[in-house]
């Protein structure tokens, strides 16, 4: 059989160099390790997969958690797992909204017949924890939640005063780690987390198709005295650790090349090790940033909340967005984020995570932003590529 052209294009996808919110650029390693060849799922070959991965995943997540593993599906089942997991009907939950993936909590908290406790900031800020607090007041809730990393506006989120309230209304602390874990400093015991999810195509960069999940002792317990059954049998964690513990009991059938891009994504984190990979996002995060300022241009979010994997800068007036993210995507190959909701067509999102945290990449997007804009009449300050040459230059 004979492709034609059409046929012959989707075949061989377009490259691109992914700076949007997700997914980011995909090592060749974890690619290469996806094309191996698929074993059953109870082949012992694959039980050491996943052992392995276990293993990864609690160091990345800076968890002694037993149940930490990637559910199949991806960040928003990991959302959904969490949620229809730790609460029954009646429940109250406290929700923190300063963006899109909060709001999306709230949904899924609604639709599982519990009592909503919303606190909503601004979208641009980080939630203020005296707000929560006042919110929390005289109530008992039996979670709250909070999204770390907001990618729908660039905000990083600190967690020690919301885990500290959580505390001690004796709720459990669930944290969205989608656009921090393998990116940002987040150690799940430490910050005193419960319930934590991510998805595997932001700065784990393997492509999306898993949610590495963790839950804590306290986490387990509340799962084990449900008095109702969980309402989505495929999300089910009291069925699903059986696969992932030593009984091995078939739950479903592994994606088992995913299994293999993971496992060879975390080997890499490893390699790089947690500090190393840290300090790599902050630095890409600050050089950006020192050429965006450069040319003039503005930050969404105040430095102090920054988000150093997602970075939204704001469209100057009288630019379309849309018509230069399409000149990025066209004559550079360069994917970036429009806003979402309140902060469409306001904002760019700008990510910078795993493998597209790199200098070549920064230097790469200043370079081409900066001569789109020119080309479009737009005044822009220069010195963008020094600004940004600058700081590598001094923490070298
Ligand atoms: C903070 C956050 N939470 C949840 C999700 C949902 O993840 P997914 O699109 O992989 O289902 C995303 C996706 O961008 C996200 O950025």
């Amino acid at each position: 059989m004979t492709l034609n052209a059409n046929e012959y294009k989707y075949a061989n996808p377009v490259q691109r160099i992914l700076m949007g919110p997700g997914p980011s650029e995909i090592p060749p390693r974890v690619l290469r390790a996806m094309a191996a060849p698929c074993v059953g799922y109870l082949d012992p070959y694959f039980l050491s997969v996943m052992d392995e991965t276990q293993k990864l995943l609690r160091y990345l997540f800076q968890t002694g958690n037993e149940l930490t593993l990637p559910m199949t599906g991806t960040g928003m089942a990991g959302m959904e797992a969490c949620l229809v997991n730790m609460l029954e009907p009646g429940d109250e939950a406290v929700i923190c909204v300063h963006g899109a993936f909060g709001g999306r909590m709230c949904e899924i908290v609604e639709r599982l017949g519990c009592k909503l406790i919303r606190v909503d900031g601004e979208w641009g800020r980080k939630t203020d924890p005296e707000a929560v607090r006042k919110a929390v007041k005289g109530k008992s809730p039996k979670l709250l939640a909070v999204v770390h990393a907001e990618t729908s506006t660039g905000v990083c989120q600190p967690l020690e005063d919301l885990a500290g309230i959580a505390k001690e209304a004796g709720a459990l602390f669930m944290v969205d780690m989608v656009t921090s874990l393998g990116g940002l400093d987040i150690a799940v015991d430490r910050s005193k987390i419960d319930v934590a999810y991510s998805g595997t195509q932001k700065c784990i960069s393997c492509p999306p198709g898993l949610t590495p999940l963790t839950f804590s002792e306290a986490a387990m317990q509340v799962l084990k005295k449900r008095k109702t059954l969980v309402p989505n049998w495929y999300l089910d964690m009291s069925m699903v650790k059986n696969y992932w513990n030593s009984e091995r009991k078939y739950h479903h059938t592994a994606p088992i090349n995913m299994m293999y891009g993971i496992l060879e994504a975390l080997r890499i984190i490893s390699e790089e090790g947690l500090e190393t990979r840290f300090a790599r996002h902050i630095l890409n995060h600050r050089a950006l940033v020192a050429g965006i300022e450069a040319m003039g241009l503005k930050m969404l979010v105040p430095e102090s909340e920054r988000l150093p994997t997602l970075n939204t800068v704001v469209v100057p007036q009288g630019v379309e967005d849309l018509k230069v993210r399409k000149a990025l995507l066209e004559e550079f190959g360069i994917e970036i984020g429009g806003g979402l909701g309140a902060l469409a067509g306001k904002i760019w999102r700008i990510g910078l995570m795993g493998h597209s945290s790199t200098r070549r990449n920064v230097l790469l997007f200043l370079s081409a932003l900066q001569s789109i804009l020119k080309v479009q009449g737009v005044k822009i300050g220069g010195g963008a590529l020094e600004a940004a040459e600058d700081i590598y230059r001094k923490a070298a």
